[in-house]
């Protein structure tokens, strides 16, 4: 994996997100910059010349700073909060490198808003069930690579209603904190059976540490079309969706 200092990163951003010469990085941004450098190194594996889709995105810290940074050729941000895409408007002005950037005022649920085949899809910390809209319309739109970071694991979830039935079934797991977690180790196993499913092969691992942010998952999904491995999916799905 491609290591991106952490110095590159806080610059691009206080270029791009605070503007003033004077100003510091907020205690907000230093996080985002940490997350932000080891998301760049993960997306490093994607080819030159990339199409990429930052997914409820924000003001679009990770596309913007991969548009730096990174040899991409085309960004497409989507977002659906009207303040933050004009942040995001603001930041792409303030580019130095010469890309196609689309920045799209729109809700991840609609097709209509995403290009079709791009090389890698990103979302960080797409909250509750953004992070299963990036999923499906990932899948849909055929990425080729994803990497999405979940956060909020409430009951808005599609996964949630059964993932909540099958930790009480075992009695056994009392405690309401480790229900809780029980719970959203099923969402999370259930995410992964689906882009699995869909003929990607996965990875999970902790982007950075918890102290920087509790919700540190990463799903790294790659289309790889391997039958057998969809198959075994199927499988696993299908038990713990409760439909085998
Ligand atoms: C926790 S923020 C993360 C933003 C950014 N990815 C980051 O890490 O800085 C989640 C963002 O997702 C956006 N969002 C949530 N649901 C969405 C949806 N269905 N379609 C588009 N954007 C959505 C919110 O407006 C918010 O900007």
């Amino acid at each position: 994996m491609a290591a991106f200092s952490i110095d590159d990163v806080r610059a691009v951003v206080h270029r791009l997100f605070i503007a003033s010469a004077d100003a510091s990085l907020r205690k907000e941004d230093e996080q985002k910059s940490r997350e932000v450098a080891a998301l760049l190194g993960r997306l490093a594996r994607v080819r030159k010349g990339a199409r990429l889709v930052d997914a409820a995105a924000g003001k679009a810290s990770v596309g913007l700073v991969a548009a730096e940074l990174l040899p991409i050729a085309t960004l497409t941000v989507l977002e659906r909060d009207p303040r933050r895409v004009e942040a995001c408007r603001r930041a792409t002005a303030r580019l130095t490198r010469s890309l196609e950037v689309d920045v799209r005022h729109a809700d991840v649920a609609d097709d209509d808003a995403w290009p079709e085949a791009p090389d890698a899809v990103v979302a960080l910390h797409a909250c509750g069930p953004a992070a299963d809209h990036v999923i499906d319309q990932a899948i849909r739109a055929r990425a080729r690579f994803v990497f999405v970071v979940p956060c909020c694991y409430g009951e808005a979830l599609p996964f949630f209603a059964r993932a909540d039935a099958v930790v009480r079934e075992q009695a056994y797991v009392a405690d309401d904190l480790l229900r809780r977690r029980v719970r959203a180790s099923l969402i999370d196993m259930e995410r992964k059976l689906r882009l699995e499913v869909a003929g990607y092969a996965t990875e999970l691992e902790e982007l950075v540490g918890p102290t920087v942010t509790p919700h540190n998952l990463i799903f790294l999904a790659r289309r790889a079309g391997d039958a057998v491995r969809i198959e075994r999916a199927a499988a696993r799905l299908a038990v713990l969706r409760g439909t085998r």
